[in-house]
Protein backbone atom coordinates (compact mmCIF):
# COMPACT_ATOMS: atom_id res chain seq x y z
CA UNK A 1 0.00 0.00 0.00
CA UNK A 2 1.22 3.55 -1.23
CA UNK A 3 1.41 5.72 2.29
CA UNK A 4 2.61 9.31 2.20
CA UNK A 5 6.08 10.32 2.83
CA UNK A 6 7.69 13.91 4.36
CA UNK A 7 10.94 15.48 3.89
CA UNK A 8 11.78 18.59 4.92
CA UNK A 9 13.68 19.26 1.28
CA UNK A 10 13.22 17.62 -1.91
CA UNK A 11 15.02 17.95 -4.84
CA UNK A 12 14.20 16.80 -8.09
CA UNK A 13 16.82 15.52 -10.50
CA UNK A 14 19.87 13.94 -9.54
CA UNK A 15 22.14 16.77 -12.40
CA UNK A 16 25.23 18.90 -11.29
CA UNK A 17 22.89 21.17 -10.27
CA UNK A 18 20.34 19.03 -7.59
CA UNK A 19 23.34 16.87 -6.37
CA UNK A 20 25.14 20.51 -5.45
CA UNK A 21 21.79 21.61 -3.64
CA UNK A 22 21.57 18.46 -1.84
CA UNK A 23 24.90 18.31 -0.94
CA UNK A 24 25.01 21.90 0.71
CA UNK A 25 21.47 21.37 1.94
CA UNK A 26 22.20 18.19 3.76
CA UNK A 27 25.42 19.57 5.03
CA UNK A 28 23.88 22.17 6.73
CA UNK A 29 21.81 19.75 8.59
CA UNK A 30 18.52 19.59 6.61
CA UNK A 31 16.77 16.46 5.82
CA UNK A 32 17.44 15.77 2.14
CA UNK A 33 15.29 13.54 -0.13
CA UNK A 34 16.60 13.61 -4.20
CA UNK A 35 14.37 12.19 -6.50
CA UNK A 36 15.81 11.30 -9.96
CA UNK A 37 13.58 9.40 -12.64
CA UNK A 38 16.67 7.64 -13.81
CA UNK A 39 18.21 4.62 -12.98
CA UNK A 40 21.63 6.64 -12.14
CA UNK A 41 22.17 9.80 -11.08
CA UNK A 42 24.29 12.46 -13.41
CA UNK A 43 23.61 10.93 -16.76
CA UNK A 44 24.62 14.07 -18.40
CA UNK A 45 28.25 14.54 -16.18
CA UNK A 46 28.58 11.19 -17.68
CA UNK A 47 28.09 12.18 -21.05
CA UNK A 48 29.66 15.40 -21.19
CA UNK A 49 32.71 16.84 -22.99
CA UNK A 50 32.93 13.35 -24.54
CA UNK A 51 32.93 11.10 -21.58
CA UNK A 52 35.74 13.57 -20.31
CA UNK A 53 33.06 15.95 -18.16
CA UNK A 54 34.25 20.11 -18.87
CA UNK A 55 33.51 21.29 -15.31
CA UNK A 56 33.89 24.83 -15.85
CA UNK A 57 36.21 27.10 -17.10
CA UNK A 58 40.20 28.18 -15.72
CA UNK A 59 38.83 31.75 -15.30
CA UNK A 60 37.30 34.13 -12.11
CA UNK A 61 33.94 34.46 -11.42
CA UNK A 62 33.42 37.69 -13.18
CA UNK A 63 35.17 36.75 -16.47
CA UNK A 64 32.82 33.73 -16.04
CA UNK A 65 29.50 35.74 -15.17
CA UNK A 66 30.30 37.92 -18.47
CA UNK A 67 30.44 35.06 -20.63
CA UNK A 68 26.71 34.73 -20.82
CA UNK A 69 24.38 36.85 -21.90
CA UNK A 70 23.98 40.22 -20.13
CA UNK A 71 20.67 39.47 -17.93
CA UNK A 72 21.37 36.22 -17.08
CA UNK A 73 25.31 37.54 -16.10
CA UNK A 74 23.57 39.83 -14.06
CA UNK A 75 21.37 36.72 -12.68
CA UNK A 76 24.72 34.78 -12.07
CA UNK A 77 26.66 37.43 -9.87
CA UNK A 78 25.11 35.97 -6.39
CA UNK A 79 25.45 32.35 -7.48
CA UNK A 80 29.06 32.81 -8.85
CA UNK A 81 30.00 34.39 -5.52
CA UNK A 82 28.64 31.69 -3.33
CA UNK A 83 30.48 29.46 -5.36
CA UNK A 84 32.81 30.44 -7.87
CA UNK A 85 34.69 28.69 -10.69
CA UNK A 86 38.02 29.10 -8.25
CA UNK A 87 36.41 27.59 -5.36
CA UNK A 88 34.83 24.80 -7.42
CA UNK A 89 37.68 23.37 -8.49
CA UNK A 90 39.57 23.64 -5.20
CA UNK A 91 36.12 21.98 -4.34
CA UNK A 92 37.14 18.77 -6.27
CA UNK A 93 41.18 18.86 -5.00
CA UNK A 94 39.93 18.62 -1.68
CA UNK A 95 37.52 15.43 -2.91
CA UNK A 96 40.43 13.79 -4.25
CA UNK A 97 39.44 14.86 -7.89
CA UNK A 98 42.86 16.08 -9.65
CA UNK A 99 42.43 18.48 -12.48
CA UNK A 100 43.77 20.24 -15.43
CA UNK A 101 43.20 22.78 -17.66
CA UNK A 102 43.69 22.77 -21.84
CA UNK A 103 44.58 25.35 -23.71
CA UNK A 104 41.20 26.78 -24.58
CA UNK A 105 40.88 27.24 -20.90
CA UNK A 106 38.41 24.09 -20.37
CA UNK A 107 38.83 22.43 -16.99
CA UNK A 108 38.76 18.35 -16.76
CA UNK A 109 39.37 15.70 -14.43
CA UNK A 110 43.17 15.06 -15.11
CA UNK A 111 41.86 11.01 -15.82
CA UNK A 112 39.88 12.83 -18.90
CA UNK A 113 36.76 10.38 -16.99
CA UNK A 114 33.64 11.73 -16.31
CA UNK A 115 32.61 8.74 -14.05
CA UNK A 116 35.00 10.04 -11.41
CA UNK A 117 33.30 13.52 -11.25
CA UNK A 118 30.15 11.47 -11.05
CA UNK A 119 31.64 9.40 -8.57
CA UNK A 120 32.71 12.20 -6.45
CA UNK A 121 29.31 14.31 -6.53
CA UNK A 122 28.15 10.21 -5.34
CA UNK A 123 30.80 10.38 -2.36
CA UNK A 124 30.42 13.92 -1.35
CA UNK A 125 26.05 13.03 -1.48
CA UNK A 126 26.22 10.05 0.56
CA UNK A 127 28.58 11.75 3.41
CA UNK A 128 26.11 14.93 3.70
CA UNK A 129 23.45 12.51 4.54
CA UNK A 130 20.70 13.70 1.48
CA UNK A 131 18.91 10.93 0.43
CA UNK A 132 18.69 9.56 -3.34
CA UNK A 133 16.22 7.60 -4.84
CA UNK A 134 16.62 6.48 -8.25
CA UNK A 135 14.15 5.17 -10.52
CA UNK A 136 11.03 7.83 -9.30
CA UNK A 137 9.54 9.86 -12.07
CA UNK A 138 8.13 13.21 -10.20
CA UNK A 139 4.51 13.39 -12.08
CA UNK A 140 3.47 16.81 -10.66
CA UNK A 141 3.96 19.21 -7.81
CA UNK A 142 1.03 21.23 -6.08
CA UNK A 143 1.09 23.45 -2.85
CA UNK A 144 -0.35 22.01 0.20
CA UNK A 145 -1.08 24.41 3.45
CA UNK A 146 2.75 23.41 4.55
CA UNK A 147 4.71 23.57 1.68
CA UNK A 148 4.48 20.68 -1.29
CA UNK A 149 3.11 17.93 -2.12
CA UNK A 150 5.05 15.73 -4.61
CA UNK A 151 3.38 13.00 -6.79
CA UNK A 152 5.66 10.01 -7.43
CA UNK A 153 4.84 6.21 -8.41
CA UNK A 154 5.77 5.26 -5.12
CA UNK A 155 2.84 7.71 -3.45
CA UNK A 156 2.78 11.51 -2.00
CA UNK A 157 5.67 12.99 -0.83
CA UNK A 158 4.81 15.94 1.58
CA UNK A 159 7.59 19.25 1.79
CA UNK A 160 8.46 21.86 3.42
CA UNK A 161 10.80 23.25 0.30
CA UNK A 162 10.86 21.56 -2.91
CA UNK A 163 13.94 22.64 -5.50
CA UNK A 164 13.64 21.90 -8.98
CA UNK A 165 16.55 20.61 -10.91
CA UNK A 166 15.64 19.15 -13.98
CA UNK A 167 17.17 20.61 -16.22
CA UNK A 168 16.35 21.54 -20.13
CA UNK A 169 14.65 19.68 -22.40
CA UNK A 170 17.79 18.98 -24.72
CA UNK A 171 18.65 14.68 -25.24
CA UNK A 172 15.69 13.69 -24.08
CA UNK A 173 16.67 10.50 -24.07
CA UNK A 174 18.76 11.45 -20.97
CA UNK A 175 15.71 12.12 -18.61
CA UNK A 176 15.61 16.00 -19.42
CA UNK A 177 12.15 16.29 -21.20
CA UNK A 178 11.14 20.06 -20.01
CA UNK A 179 8.92 18.41 -16.79
CA UNK A 180 10.40 21.48 -14.87
CA UNK A 181 9.00 24.03 -17.16
CA UNK A 182 5.31 22.28 -16.81
CA UNK A 183 5.23 22.56 -12.87
CA UNK A 184 6.54 25.72 -12.65
CA UNK A 185 4.03 27.37 -14.76
CA UNK A 186 1.40 25.20 -12.91
CA UNK A 187 3.05 27.17 -10.03
CA UNK A 188 2.87 30.61 -11.17
CA UNK A 189 5.75 31.25 -13.64
CA UNK A 190 6.51 32.66 -17.12
CA UNK A 191 8.49 30.24 -19.31
CA UNK A 192 10.76 31.69 -21.72
CA UNK A 193 10.01 29.70 -24.62
CA UNK A 194 12.63 27.03 -24.60
CA UNK A 195 15.17 26.20 -28.23
CA UNK A 196 18.14 24.68 -28.87
CA UNK A 197 21.21 26.07 -27.88
CA UNK A 198 25.16 24.90 -28.68
CA UNK A 199 23.33 22.57 -31.48
CA UNK A 200 25.10 21.27 -34.96
CA UNK A 201 23.86 23.74 -37.95
CA UNK A 202 22.29 21.97 -41.27
CA UNK A 203 23.36 23.13 -44.61
CA UNK A 204 21.83 23.02 -47.79
CA UNK A 205 25.62 22.94 -49.69
CA UNK A 206 25.68 19.64 -50.30
CA UNK A 207 29.84 19.61 -50.73
CA UNK A 208 29.80 20.38 -47.38
CA UNK A 209 28.23 16.97 -46.45
CA UNK A 210 30.68 15.34 -48.62
CA UNK A 211 33.52 16.93 -46.67
CA UNK A 212 31.92 15.14 -43.51
CA UNK A 213 34.86 14.04 -40.96
CA UNK A 214 37.15 16.88 -41.84
CA UNK A 215 37.86 19.18 -38.81
CA UNK A 216 39.24 22.53 -39.13
CA UNK A 217 41.15 23.84 -36.23
CA UNK A 218 40.39 27.84 -36.72
CA UNK A 219 38.49 29.55 -38.62
CA UNK A 220 35.93 32.25 -38.31
CA UNK A 221 31.92 31.71 -38.62
CA UNK A 222 29.74 34.74 -38.52
CA UNK A 223 25.79 34.06 -38.89
CA UNK A 224 24.59 36.62 -41.81
CA UNK A 225 21.09 37.76 -42.50
CA UNK A 226 20.65 38.99 -45.94
CA UNK A 227 18.79 41.87 -44.10
CA UNK A 228 21.01 42.87 -41.66
CA UNK A 229 24.07 44.79 -42.28
CA UNK A 230 26.40 43.25 -39.38
CA UNK A 231 26.42 39.44 -38.65
CA UNK A 232 24.50 38.24 -35.61
CA UNK A 233 27.01 36.39 -34.43
CA UNK A 234 30.80 35.68 -34.79
CA UNK A 235 33.11 33.42 -33.22
CA UNK A 236 36.57 32.01 -33.95
CA UNK A 237 37.82 28.52 -33.41
CA UNK A 238 37.30 24.68 -34.56
CA UNK A 239 34.72 23.43 -37.35
CA UNK A 240 33.63 20.06 -38.07
CA UNK A 241 32.18 19.44 -41.05
CA UNK A 242 29.43 16.86 -40.72
CA UNK A 243 26.91 14.42 -43.01
CA UNK A 244 24.41 17.41 -42.91
CA UNK A 245 26.19 20.70 -42.28
CA UNK A 246 28.68 22.22 -39.31
CA UNK A 247 29.45 21.16 -35.72
CA UNK A 248 32.02 22.21 -33.45
CA UNK A 249 32.99 24.18 -30.67
CA UNK A 250 32.14 27.61 -32.91
CA UNK A 251 29.41 26.49 -34.58
CA UNK A 252 27.61 25.42 -31.42
CA UNK A 253 28.81 28.75 -30.07
CA UNK A 254 26.88 30.48 -32.70
CA UNK A 255 23.87 28.52 -32.86
CA UNK A 256 21.87 30.62 -30.51
CA UNK A 257 21.41 32.97 -32.93
CA UNK A 258 20.09 30.35 -35.59
CA UNK A 259 17.53 29.23 -33.15
CA UNK A 260 16.56 32.76 -31.80
CA UNK A 261 15.18 33.54 -35.21
CA UNK A 262 11.89 31.72 -36.39
CA UNK A 263 13.33 30.15 -39.14
CA UNK A 264 17.04 29.37 -40.40
CA UNK A 265 16.00 29.21 -44.04
CA UNK A 266 17.51 32.51 -45.45
CA UNK A 267 20.24 32.98 -42.67
CA UNK A 268 24.16 32.07 -43.99
CA UNK A 269 27.11 30.94 -42.07
CA UNK A 270 29.72 32.84 -43.49
CA UNK A 271 33.24 30.84 -43.17
CA UNK A 272 36.68 33.04 -43.21
CA UNK A 273 38.71 29.84 -43.80
CA UNK A 274 42.05 32.03 -43.38
CA UNK A 275 41.21 34.47 -40.42
CA UNK A 276 44.59 35.67 -39.93
CA UNK A 277 45.52 36.24 -43.27
CA UNK A 278 44.18 39.78 -45.18
CA UNK A 279 42.85 39.42 -48.30
CA UNK A 280 45.41 41.63 -50.06
CA UNK A 281 47.68 39.68 -48.72
CA UNK A 282 46.33 36.66 -50.72
CA UNK A 283 46.13 38.32 -53.94
CA UNK A 284 49.46 39.28 -53.67
CA UNK A 285 50.39 35.70 -52.73
CA UNK A 286 49.07 34.92 -55.84
CA UNK A 287 49.88 37.36 -58.39
CA UNK A 288 53.59 36.13 -57.20
CA UNK A 289 53.64 32.72 -57.72
CA UNK A 290 55.68 31.38 -60.73
CA UNK A 291 53.52 31.10 -63.63
CA UNK A 292 54.08 27.27 -64.11
CA UNK A 293 53.05 26.29 -61.07
CA UNK A 294 49.11 24.98 -59.73
CA UNK A 295 47.32 27.28 -57.71
CA UNK A 296 46.10 24.56 -56.10
CA UNK A 297 49.08 23.75 -54.75
CA UNK A 298 49.49 26.72 -53.37
CA UNK A 299 46.53 26.56 -51.75
CA UNK A 300 46.84 23.85 -50.18
CA UNK A 301 49.53 24.67 -47.92
CA UNK A 302 46.80 26.53 -46.00
CA UNK A 303 44.00 24.13 -46.33
CA UNK A 304 43.01 20.30 -47.04
CA UNK A 305 43.52 18.78 -49.85
CA UNK A 306 39.61 17.56 -49.65
CA UNK A 307 38.22 21.46 -48.86
CA UNK A 308 40.56 22.81 -51.88
CA UNK A 309 39.00 20.64 -54.78
CA UNK A 310 35.74 21.73 -53.31
CA UNK A 311 36.43 25.67 -53.29
CA UNK A 312 37.81 25.12 -57.11
CA UNK A 313 34.96 23.85 -57.83
CA UNK A 314 32.28 26.11 -56.12
CA UNK A 315 34.28 29.15 -57.41
CA UNK A 316 34.26 27.32 -61.02
CA UNK A 317 37.81 27.65 -61.13
CA UNK A 318 39.82 24.05 -63.37
CA UNK A 319 41.83 22.31 -60.50
CA UNK A 320 44.95 22.35 -63.00
CA UNK A 321 44.78 26.08 -63.25
CA UNK A 322 48.55 27.74 -62.75
CA UNK A 323 49.08 31.05 -61.84
CA UNK A 324 49.55 32.16 -65.55
CA UNK A 325 46.59 31.20 -66.73
CA UNK A 326 44.87 32.24 -63.63
CA UNK A 327 42.22 35.19 -65.03
CA UNK A 328 41.78 38.01 -62.43
CA UNK A 329 37.86 37.46 -61.90
CA UNK A 330 38.85 33.69 -60.94
CA UNK A 331 41.06 34.91 -58.68
CA UNK A 332 38.98 37.23 -57.32
CA UNK A 333 36.99 34.23 -56.94
CA UNK A 334 39.11 31.95 -55.24
CA UNK A 335 40.31 35.03 -52.36
CA UNK A 336 36.27 35.32 -51.75
CA UNK A 337 36.30 31.86 -51.10
CA UNK A 338 38.98 31.70 -48.91
CA UNK A 339 37.44 34.36 -46.85
CA UNK A 340 33.65 34.16 -47.20
CA UNK A 341 32.62 31.12 -48.16
CA UNK A 342 28.62 31.31 -47.38
CA UNK A 343 26.67 28.45 -46.55
CA UNK A 344 22.85 28.34 -46.76
CA UNK A 345 21.69 27.10 -43.47
CA UNK A 346 18.27 24.93 -43.78
CA UNK A 347 17.70 24.72 -39.35
CA UNK A 348 19.55 22.72 -36.44
CA UNK A 349 20.08 19.20 -35.58
CA UNK A 350 17.40 20.29 -32.72
CA UNK A 351 16.45 19.59 -29.28
CA UNK A 352 17.76 16.32 -29.85
CA UNK A 353 21.40 17.00 -30.60
CA UNK A 354 21.83 20.22 -28.52
CA UNK A 355 23.77 20.64 -25.56
CA UNK A 356 21.91 23.09 -23.46
CA UNK A 357 18.22 24.23 -23.87
CA UNK A 358 17.97 28.30 -24.27
CA UNK A 359 14.64 29.93 -22.43
CA UNK A 360 12.96 28.44 -19.68
CA UNK A 361 12.19 30.20 -16.06
CA UNK A 362 12.26 33.46 -16.48
CA UNK A 363 15.00 34.79 -14.23
CA UNK A 364 12.97 38.16 -13.59
CA UNK A 365 10.79 35.87 -11.36
CA UNK A 366 13.53 34.04 -9.39
CA UNK A 367 15.38 35.88 -6.59
CA UNK A 368 19.15 35.81 -7.55
CA UNK A 369 20.49 36.03 -4.28
CA UNK A 370 18.82 32.72 -2.87
CA UNK A 371 17.06 31.23 -5.85
CA UNK A 372 14.11 30.94 -4.37
CA UNK A 373 10.54 31.44 -6.61
CA UNK A 374 8.80 34.94 -5.94
CA UNK A 375 5.59 33.41 -6.95
CA UNK A 376 5.62 30.58 -4.83
CA UNK A 377 7.86 30.91 -1.64
CA UNK A 378 9.78 27.83 -0.67
CA UNK A 379 10.14 26.90 -3.98
CA UNK A 380 13.29 27.19 -5.59
CA UNK A 381 14.83 26.71 -9.18
CA UNK A 382 18.11 25.70 -9.79
CA UNK A 383 20.58 24.76 -13.22
CA UNK A 384 19.26 24.81 -16.84
CA UNK A 385 15.57 24.79 -16.12
CA UNK A 386 16.20 28.45 -15.45
CA UNK A 387 16.37 30.80 -18.75
CA UNK A 388 20.15 30.44 -18.61
CA UNK A 389 22.29 29.11 -21.56
CA UNK A 390 26.04 29.78 -21.66
CA UNK A 391 29.04 29.30 -23.76
CA UNK A 392 31.02 26.15 -24.33
CA UNK A 393 33.98 25.45 -22.15
CA UNK A 394 32.37 24.68 -18.80
CA UNK A 395 30.38 27.86 -18.39
CA UNK A 396 27.11 25.47 -18.09
CA UNK A 397 27.94 23.11 -15.85
CA UNK A 398 29.28 26.08 -13.45
CA UNK A 399 26.17 27.54 -13.70
CA UNK A 400 24.14 24.84 -12.74
CA UNK A 401 27.29 23.94 -9.64
CA UNK A 402 26.60 27.68 -8.55
CA UNK A 403 23.24 27.88 -8.58
CA UNK A 404 22.65 24.71 -6.74
CA UNK A 405 24.65 25.50 -4.51
CA UNK A 406 23.68 28.80 -3.28
CA UNK A 407 19.92 27.23 -3.18
CA UNK A 408 21.34 24.34 -0.99
CA UNK A 409 22.79 27.26 1.11
CA UNK A 410 19.49 28.54 1.37
CA UNK A 411 16.23 26.56 1.95
P1 LIG B 1 20.70 17.94 -15.89
O1 LIG B 1 20.06 17.92 -17.19
O2 LIG B 1 22.13 17.63 -15.76
O3 LIG B 1 19.93 17.15 -14.79
C1 LIG B 1 18.53 17.16 -14.68
C2 LIG B 1 18.08 15.84 -14.06
O4 LIG B 1 16.70 15.91 -13.75
C3 LIG B 1 18.25 14.66 -15.01
O5 LIG B 1 19.01 13.66 -14.38
C4 LIG B 1 16.81 14.21 -15.27
O6 LIG B 1 16.69 12.80 -15.44
C5 LIG B 1 16.12 14.66 -14.00
N1 LIG B 1 14.67 14.82 -14.18
C6 LIG B 1 14.03 15.50 -15.18
N2 LIG B 1 12.70 15.39 -15.03
C7 LIG B 1 12.48 14.64 -13.92
C8 LIG B 1 11.31 14.16 -13.27
N3 LIG B 1 10.11 14.42 -13.73
N4 LIG B 1 11.46 13.42 -12.15
C9 LIG B 1 12.69 13.09 -11.67
N5 LIG B 1 13.83 13.50 -12.27
C10 LIG B 1 13.74 14.27 -13.37
N6 LIG B 1 28.27 21.48 -20.08
C11 LIG B 1 29.50 21.84 -19.67
O7 LIG B 1 29.64 22.79 -18.91
N7 LIG B 1 30.60 21.09 -20.05
C12 LIG B 1 30.50 20.01 -20.90
O8 LIG B 1 31.50 19.34 -21.18
C13 LIG B 1 29.21 19.70 -21.40
N8 LIG B 1 29.04 18.69 -22.29
C14 LIG B 1 27.78 18.31 -22.68
C15 LIG B 1 27.63 17.27 -23.60
C16 LIG B 1 26.35 16.85 -23.97
C17 LIG B 1 26.20 15.75 -25.00
C18 LIG B 1 25.21 17.50 -23.40
C19 LIG B 1 23.82 17.03 -23.75
C20 LIG B 1 25.37 18.55 -22.53
C21 LIG B 1 26.65 18.99 -22.16
N9 LIG B 1 26.83 20.07 -21.30
C22 LIG B 1 28.10 20.42 -20.92
C23 LIG B 1 25.68 20.80 -20.73
C24 LIG B 1 25.43 20.28 -19.30
O9 LIG B 1 25.32 18.87 -19.34
C25 LIG B 1 24.15 20.89 -18.72
O10 LIG B 1 24.18 22.29 -18.84
C26 LIG B 1 24.01 20.48 -17.26
O11 LIG B 1 23.93 19.08 -17.17
C27 LIG B 1 22.80 21.11 -16.60
O12 LIG B 1 22.72 20.61 -15.28
P2 LIG B 1 21.33 20.49 -14.51
O13 LIG B 1 21.66 19.83 -13.22
O14 LIG B 1 20.62 21.77 -14.52
O15 LIG B 1 20.45 19.51 -15.41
Amino acid sequence: MKSDRFAEVVVIGAGAAGLFAAVRAAERGKRVLVLEKNTKPGVKILMSGGTRCNLTQATDRRALGDAFPRDQSRFLRSPLAALGPEELVDMFHREGLRTKVESTGKVFPTSDRALDVQRTLLTMLQRSGAKLELSTPVFTIDRSADGFVVDTPGGAIHASQVIIATGGQSYPGCGTTGDGYVWAKSLGHSIVPPRPALVPLKTKNEWTHELSGLTLPDIRVSIVSPDEKKPLASDRGSVLFTHVGLSGPVVLDVSREVTARPRAAGLLAECDLLPDVRREHLVEQLQSLNGRRQVRGLVETWLPNRLVESLFHESNIPLERTAAELSKAERLRLVESLKATRLELTGTLGFAKAEVTAGGVALDEVNSSNLESKCSPGLFLVGEVLDIDGPIGGYNFQAAFSTGWLAGESV
